[in-house]
């Protein structure tokens, strides 16, 4: 039964942000043969597919999410050749490799938006989004951008303003325009003919911005503390129809390669309902799922057997009956979950993870309970951390180095690393809990193998069921067999009525059959129920 399914159903994936993650060159930032050393490690960790966040040539203003040409390899992270063996490697390890398609927006480097922004007769000057002044000579309308300010900026030397939902040095493409969506399906191609397994969608949600371009209302319940750009309702920037015209069309080249089954995956912040939307229909399909953040935006103290359970119900019900799920807990944009929850907590995140019904996708780090790194202002490196937060916080915070050993550098580099180096990381790296059979990573690998050798955790079906207050249990029914998670989120003990062979507890600290099943505080489990 599971054999049936394509890998991007039976595998996890895994987020790798490729500057953090394995250095071979010494100049500090990781790079492709950096994470071709790495694939063992990822490889017995147990996942099976690979997202690596952009490494195309880029001035690097948003590290990557900048593109300035689409069918490269940044020379800080290696070369179109290293790409080749990277790919060629990974695939010998049982590994996919996904690639990130920056599609809403390229760099203002890029030989397009150079051409676009010459003059107005240019040819490509259309490929962008390009207004008059208003009257008064500001913006041609009220958008915000995404990292702060507004979503135009003028451009002097041709007296109109162009659009970025993002940085200045982010220009949106236009996708009215039919050559730029030609064009971007021709970076599709190149991709998948070089052996890539697929894309996720950057910014998804946000391709195709209204016709009329009209002034976006105020959100009434905006509050000091939210991000500046949420102080309007977002009805013409985000979600518009025209946007799913686009996703058919790259799932339809996508499809042109169907024989390898390549995955089409979308960045989506939407609520369940409109987000839903982003797997198109069964007859014209978009995404092969869209990214779920709900357990990402869950606050910390939302974190009950009772919201939980709710939410993962309300997600359940919200899918079409053909639409496969997706779950998350972190990402390069967000704080690490390990932060958010604390380690018992996140070890509870990650046995519901790795076991409610969809792909579930790991962020590098978190499978060994890393928490945010601890970047001083004048170490802040993200634009964004500086124009929205000035440099208070920043996304720098989730993309620290990745701690290996606990030698010089962490094992990262042989140079000076990028960002600050988690100041735990003589205590908290790969080596040291390899050796620790009860480590975040064991219990994180554990899960991997379970859910890799139990056919019901990954094609099997969901059902809430009761359990006493303060704890979140659900079965996972195959065709043979049952298994029970249960997840206590209180810090007191409690008991489940029921005999149960338990296959892993989050402290690793026993197995076997049990008559009845005593939850310590802050304990999940995974066991399988007496056929
Ligand atoms: C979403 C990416 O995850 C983020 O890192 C980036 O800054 C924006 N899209 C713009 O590309």
């Amino acid at each position: 039964m599971t054999e049936q399914l394509p890998w991007w159903q039976r595998e996890a994936f895994y987020e790798v942000y490729p500057r953090s993650f394995q250095d071979s060159d010494g100049d500090g930032v990781g790079d492709l043969p950096g994470l071709l050393r790495r694939l063992d490690y990822l490889a017995d960790l147990g996942v099976g597919a690979l997202w690596i966040t952009p490494f195309f040539p880029s001035p690097q203003r948003d590290f990557g999410y900048d593109v300035a040409d689409y069918c490269g390899v940044d020379p800080t992270m290696g070369s179109l050749a290293d790409f080749d063996r990277l790919v060629q490697e990974a695939h010998r390890h049982g590994l996919r490799v996904v690639l990130d398609l920056v599609a809403n927006h390229t760099s203002s480097d890029h030989p397009w938006f150079v051409d676009s922004r010459r003059s107005r007769a240019s040819l490509r000057r259309d490929w962008y989004v390009w207004r008059d002044p208003a009257p008064d000579g500001g913006p041609p309308n009220n958008w915000l951008s995404f990292f702060g300010g507004p979503a135009w900026t003028l451009d002097a030397a041709t007296g109109q303003y162009y659009l970025h939902q993002f940085l200045p040095e982010q220009p949106d493409l236009n996708y009215r325009n039919p050559a730029v969506l030609a064009a971007m399906e021709e970076v599709v191609r190149f991709w998948l003919d070089r052996g890539a397994d697929g894309f996720r969608v950057d910014a998804a949600w946000l391709l195709v911005e209204d016709e009329k371009f009209r002034d976006e209302p105020p959100n009434p319940t905006w509050r000091p503390g939210m991000r500046e750009r949420d102080r309007l309702v977002h009805l013409h920037t985000e979600d518009q129809p025209e946007t799913h015209a686009v996703l058919r069309r790259l799932r339809a080249v996508v499809e042109e390669y169907r024989d390898r089954q390549p995955v089409l995956l979308g960045e989506v912040y939407l609520p369940f309902h409109r987000l839903v939307g982003y797997y198109g229909s069964s007859e014209e399909p978009e995404c092969h799922f869209p990214f779920n953040f709900a357990l990402v935006d869950l606050p910390p103290e939302e974190w009950t057997a009772q919201a939980l359970g709710s939410l993962v119900a309300s997600y359940e019900a919200a899918l079409p009956p053909w639409a496969w799920p997706s779950w998350v807990l972190g990402n390069h944009d967000r704080p690490r979950v390990a932060s958010r929850l604390g380690e018992e907590r996140s070890r509870l995140a990650h046995l519901l993870l790795l076991t409610l019904r969809g792909t579930p996708t790991l962020y590098y780090g978190d499978e060994l309970g890393l928490p945010d790194g601890v970047v001083s202002p004048d170490r802040v490196r993200d634009t964004a951390g500086f124009r929205e937060w000035g440099g208070r916080w920043s996304r720098d915070a989730a993309r620290t180095p990745m701690p290996w050993d606990p030698g010089p550098q962490a094992g990262f580099t042989t140079g000076e690393p990028w960002l600050p180096l988690n100041p735990d990381f003589p205590r908290r790296n790969v080596q040291l809990q390899q050796q620790d059979s009860r480590s975040f990573l064991q219990l994180v690998r554990r899960l991997l193998h379970l859910r890799r050798s139990l056919p019901a955790l990954v094609s099997g079906s969901w059902r809430l069921r009761e359990a006493p207050p303060g704890v979140l249990a659900y079965h996972r029914e195959g065709e043979d067999e049952t298994f029970l998670v249960a997840l206590n989120f209180r810090a007191q003990p409690a008991r489940l009525e029921l005999a149960a062979e338990v296959l892993l507890s989050t402290f690793l600290d026993r197995e076997g059959w049990e008559r009845s099943l005593e939850l310590r505080g802050h304990e999940g489990l995974l066991a399988r129920l007496r056929a």
